[in-house]
């Protein structure tokens, strides 16, 4: 977003006002060995910033860090961040049109305001680790730490590890902690549910490869092409019809084949899951499902349900020694932006009203009624199950973009979709996701485990969101043009670091895009707005 702020609107008086001590989110938090990305680099990456020498399809969060950092020294971004600065409230002054917003340093303690007329948000929905209370959690001596806030100190040589959680962190470093921890460690993993392991080995990327993605034009962007064409095909699986049913049953008998050939014998009940493919993300790996052949790994179904200071004990009533216990058990998905407060139009509290509707919602997964000049990336129901995130960002921002034009360029002072768009939109939303997989019936993280409403997935393919989000259709918003004509100079505040960026292809589309979005008579953008 920060460098699309700067590309496309020309706009450089913005502060990222950032909780930790780097920029990178998720590839900074997330250090466990084994972690990399499980989407093809060449299509994980920004469409402005395309990187010809990744050295492998899937590679390691390190190389991801540092590609991300290299982006934001690129365009000279770092300067703009402040690190260490959690927000935790924002409320909006409609006699001023400002965002007043609360920030406390994580160092110091501090609490201190800042203004700014627009705020986009970008939390990153995989932040908040959530750990499971179990009974007497708090007289462990050992380590006890999550997967995406590892303790780096912590040497798995020898000791007795237990992992709770089976999801794709899990498979990501159980097989290394299990070659760590040699002759006399264990690793004894507690599962909940199976799920749909995929075999996918990590190609390396030849020299030859990557002179042609440097040197040959156009290669590059072609090949991103064909990655994104392969996800999105994917998206056909999805549907709970007999197309799609067959996809699923091609990769339920990819993933059951897999499991009897590869696992052990006694684990491969266990292993099998038995709700639809793609109702939950689908698990890669190459090295998973044989490490659990190794006499120094158990994987049990029993539950936690006590820790004491040395020990486990299961449901069972079985006790086994830990001199670690490492909670691989997700995040907390449905708690969008907590535990910023936010306060819209008259008071409007965004947490009650995402309460009282079952879950968190937005016109397009970016804006909501009742909050103006207030935007979100990786917002509600924009992201499918099996794609690029970074692709999706990217729609995103290039989608804010265009919204914040005018009240970046002083022309309105703000911007807010109107209810009854919202509405509409999510109406449309919510009765396509019941002709999809996520729906039918698993307890995925996408789903509010108590309302059961899905608030996350965007209910078609990816490239349908790009096309809906190149043409704003804006009488679907208020605009509230400015009072006058000196609107003092604006200040943008982007609350995390974000990936944001635009489809290379896009940047020529812009202009274009904005002439026909504001054409009232444009039948062309009308039809790309709705469908
Ligand atoms: C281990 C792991 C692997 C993944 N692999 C893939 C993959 O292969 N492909 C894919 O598409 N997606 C993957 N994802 C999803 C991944 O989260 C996204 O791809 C991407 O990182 C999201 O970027 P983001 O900037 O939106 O959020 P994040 O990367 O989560 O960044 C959010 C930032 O906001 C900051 N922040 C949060 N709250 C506050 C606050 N109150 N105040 C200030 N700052 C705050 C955080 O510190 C963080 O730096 C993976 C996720 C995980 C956890
Ligand atoms: N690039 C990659 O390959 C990669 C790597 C890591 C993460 N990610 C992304 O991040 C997301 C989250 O992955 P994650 O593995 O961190 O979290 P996750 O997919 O939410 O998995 C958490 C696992 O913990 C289990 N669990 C929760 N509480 C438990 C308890 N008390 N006892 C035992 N098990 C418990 C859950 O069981 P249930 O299934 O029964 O709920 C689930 O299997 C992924 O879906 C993916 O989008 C991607």
């Amino acid at each position: 977003m920060a460098v699309q702020l700067k590309r496309l609107l020309g706009h450089d008086n913005f502060t990222i006002y950032e909780k930790s001590d780097n920029i990178g989110g998720t590839w900074w938090h997330n250090r466990y060995p084994g972690c990399a990305c499980d989407i093809p680099s060449h299509f994980y990456s920004f469409s402005f910033a395309l990187k010809p020498d990744w050295t492998t399809m899937y590679p390691g969060r390190d190389e991801l860090h540092e590609y991300f950092t290299s982006v934001a020294e690129k365009y000279n971004i770092i300067p703009h961040c402040r690190f260490n600065a959690m927000c935790l409230g924002l409320t909006w002054d409609s006699t001023r049109s400002l965002w007043v917003c609360t920030f406390q340093d994580t160092i110091g303690g501090e609490i201190y305001k800042r203004e700014a007329p627009v705020v986009v948000s970008a939390l990153g929905t995989l932040d908040r680790p959530f750990i499971p209370q179990i009974e007497g959690s708090d007289t462990f001596k050992g380590n006890a730490f999550h997967s995406a806030r590892w303790d780096d100190t912590f040497k798995p040589q020898g000791k007795h590890i237990v992992v709770l959680g089976n999801g794709a962190s899990a498979t990501q470093f159980v097989p290394e902690l299990v070659n760590k921890v040699g002759p006399e460690g264990t690793v004894t993993q507690f599962v909940r549910s199976a799920h749909w392991w995929t075999k996918r080995g990590n190609p390396k990327y030849s020299e030859a490869f990557k002179m042609t993605m440097n040197y040959v034009p156009f290669a590059a962007r072609a090949y991103r092409l064909l990655l994104a064409w392969e996800l999105e095909t994917v998206f056909f699986s999805f549907h709970m019809n007999a197309r799609g049913s067959k996809m699923r049953q091609a990769i339920r008998e990819a993933t059951y084949a897999y499991i009897e050939n590869d696992a052990p014998p006694q684990y491969r009940e266990m292993l099998k899951p038995d709700y639809e493919p793609g109702c939950k993300r689908r698990v890669n790996t190459a090295t998973y499902l044989a490490v659990l052949h190794s006499p120094r790994m158990c994987l049990s179904k029993d539950r936690v349900v006590r820790i004491g200071p040395d020990h486990i004990l299961t449901e069972a009533g079985d006790r086994y020694p830990a001199d670690a216990v490492i909670y691989a058990t997700g995040f907390l998905t449905q708690k969008w932006l907590h535990p910023i407060q936010i306060k819209g139009l008259e008071g409007r509290d965004l947490h009650q009203m995402w309460e009282a509707s079952g879950g968190a919602e937005a016109y397009k997964g970016t804006v909501v009624t009742g909050f103006p000049n207030f935007l979100m990336l990786y917002g509600p129901n924009a992201a499918t199950g099996q794609h690029s995130v970074i692709f999706h960002s990217e729609c995103q921002i290039n989608y804010s973009c265009r919204l914040l034009r005018k009240v970046l360029g002083g022309q309105a002072e703000s911007i807010m979709v109107k209810p009854v768009a919202q509405q509409q939109d999510l109406m449309w939303i919510h009765e396509k996701l019941k002709g999809l997989v996520f729906n039918s019936g698993c307890q995925s993280w996408w789903m509010d485990p108590v309302t059961k409403k899905n608030t996350f997935i965007y209910p078609d393919p990816m490239y349908k969101y790009w096309f809906r989000t190149i043409f704003p259709r804006w009488s679907d918003f208020d605009i509230k043009k400015s009072q006058s004509s000196h609107f003092p100079i604006m200040t943008s505040i982007g609350v995390a670091l974000s990936f944001g960026a635009l489809m290379w292809s896009l940047v020529s589309l812009s202009a274009t895009a904005q002439f026909f979005a504001e054409s009232s008579w444009s039948v062309g953008a009308k039809w790309l707005a709705n469908h």
